[in-house]
């Protein structure tokens, strides 16, 4: 009897006590793992598919202080001009009218430094962790990839603010607008929170709505935004997939309404994703996709401060590569600035004079992919190009740092509902956490693999 209550008791730790470890799945739909974790760490909601165990207790996520409502601000008076005191945009200013970088400093997300500052905690070697916290200095643009972050951009806003008039010099906060219905539609990884079927259209209309309110208190920060990555590159070459195809009224229409609505502010600089050189550099696919861009700027009335494209988000191209990756063979437009190059008339004639930013934050180092196509947590990473407007090349106004790194592409757990199989190919890195969540030893070999050096 004794014997059978001491195996009884020896089993329960291990019951009852079931953990995650650090940087481990511990809620989130569908789950049915534990739901507590390693002491040392916090269960906190990444999105509504993932919860991680984040070193400490406090973590990031979405830890929303107080509800803002979007009142409509403080002192401004809707916030249609830009008061910065260099080059102020007026709302008669074509695309050409000037680099918004220029002037400006680049805010640095708080969310993004703490994520840096508990990954560094996690890195016992201190040449490798002072070069990762390094990294929290190094400007990266803020995802807003759920409603419930909304509120993030007010604060974050109201601190490039002040930062700004102490400084004297003027602020830019960088956005990622990316919540469509039915998003990543040829893909799984990044599926998100709308669906067309339920709702999704004007569910995004809000969302944008909500995003305009949080700007709008702000006139005196330059906001440059990144709209919808992937969506618009989608609708050029994957409308043989169904959900795309179905998908492509939807995307044009709230696209459309997102770069109106955020033109109107005058202190939003938008750019739209034009996916990258081994996705519409391929010269097929140039001139359908500089129509597609044309025609949705020009339906769209022109907007004045809708900029341009940005190029490369959350990819691992070169900007310049110095001989063609072997598995960019047959497209002569093998990096971004070929692509750039490329596109850039073709757009001209059609009728949209546009300039670009491009992302480096994951390219340091090349030729490590199987295949082109290949674009989820790519093994052997490092960071890349650091962020600058002093690009050298005058059709692109800022190398940038778009993706966060250290966040994860998808995850490659195969009976995850947003399970991509290319992260699960042998050049992705596993086991890998779900998107956006962070995924420690990919940033640790970002760290270790930069070019150039942290
Ligand atoms: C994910 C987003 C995340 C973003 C930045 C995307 O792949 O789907 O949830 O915010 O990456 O890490």
């Amino acid at each position: 009897m004794l014997s059978s209550v001491l195996a009884l008791v020896a089993l329960i730790p291990a019951f009852v006590l079931a953990q995650s470890p650090i940087y481990g799945q511990c809620g989130g739909q569908g789950w049915t793992g534990p739901t507590t974790c390693a002491s040392g760490s916090t269960c906190v909601v990444s999105n509504p598919f993932y919860s991680q165990c984040l070193p400490g207790t406090a973590g990031g996520g979405t830890t929303t202080t107080a509800g803002t409502t979007t009142t409509g601000g403080t002192t401004t008076t809707g916030g249609t001009t830009a008061t910065s005191t260099s080059s102020a945009p007026t709302s008669s200013q074509t695309p050409a009218a000037g680099n918004p970088y220029t002037g400006h400093n680049i805010y640095l997300t708080p969310f993004y430094a703490a994520e840096v500052a508990a990954a560094a905690a996690n890195i016992s070697d201190a040449t490798i962790k002072a070069k990762a916290l390094s990294v929290a200095k190094i400007p990266t643009f803020t995802w807003f990839d759920t409603v419930a972050k909304v509120a993030d951009l007010g604060t974050y806003l109201a601190d490039a603010s002040a930062q700004g008039k102490s400084s004297g010099t003027p602020m830019i906060v960088q956005i990622i607008v990316y919540d469509l219905p039915d998003r990543d539609c040829a893909a799984s990884a990044s599926n998100g929170e709308f669906s067309i079927a339920n709702n999704g259209q004007a569910n995004y209309f809000d969302y944008i709505d909500k995003l305009v309110a949080q700007i709008k208190k702000f006139p005196d920060v330059r906001v440059v935004a990144i709209i919808e990555p992937d969506s618009l590159a989608n609708l050029v070459t994957n409308l043989n997939v169904q959900k795309c195809s179905n998908a492509q009224t939807t995307y044009l229409a709230c696209v459309t309404y997102a770069i109106q609505q955020l033109d109107k502010l005058g202190n939003v600089y938008s750019y739209l994703d034009a996916g990258h050189a081994g996705w519409l550099g391929w010269p097929a696919n140039l001139t359908p996709a500089a129509q597609l861009f044309a025609s949705l700027y020009k339906n769209a009335g022109s907007p004045s401060f809708v900029r341009g494209l940005a190029t490369n988000v959350a990819n691992y191209n070169a900007l310049s590569a110095t001989t063609p990756d072997p598995i960019t063979q047959g497209n002569s437009n093998y990096d971004e600035i070929h692509y750039i190059n490329a596109l850039g008339p073709a757009l001209s004639s059609a009728g949209f004079p546009a300039h670009f930013i491009v992302d480096q934050g994951r390219s340091g180092v090349q030729n490590i992919r199987q295949q082109w196509g290949d674009w989820c947590n790519v093994k052997g990473s490092g960071f890349g190009m650091r962020p600058t407007s002093n690009t050298g090349f005058t059709a692109i106004d800022a190398i940038v740092w778009a993706k966060p790194g250290g966040e994860c592409d998808g995850t490659s757990n195969s009976s995850a509902a947003r399970f991509d199989p290319h992260c699960a190919l042998s050049d992705a890195d596993q086991p890998a956490p779900e998107a956006g969540t962070w995924f420690q030893e990919f940033f640790v070999t970002l760290v270790t693999k930069a070019n150039p050096p942290l």
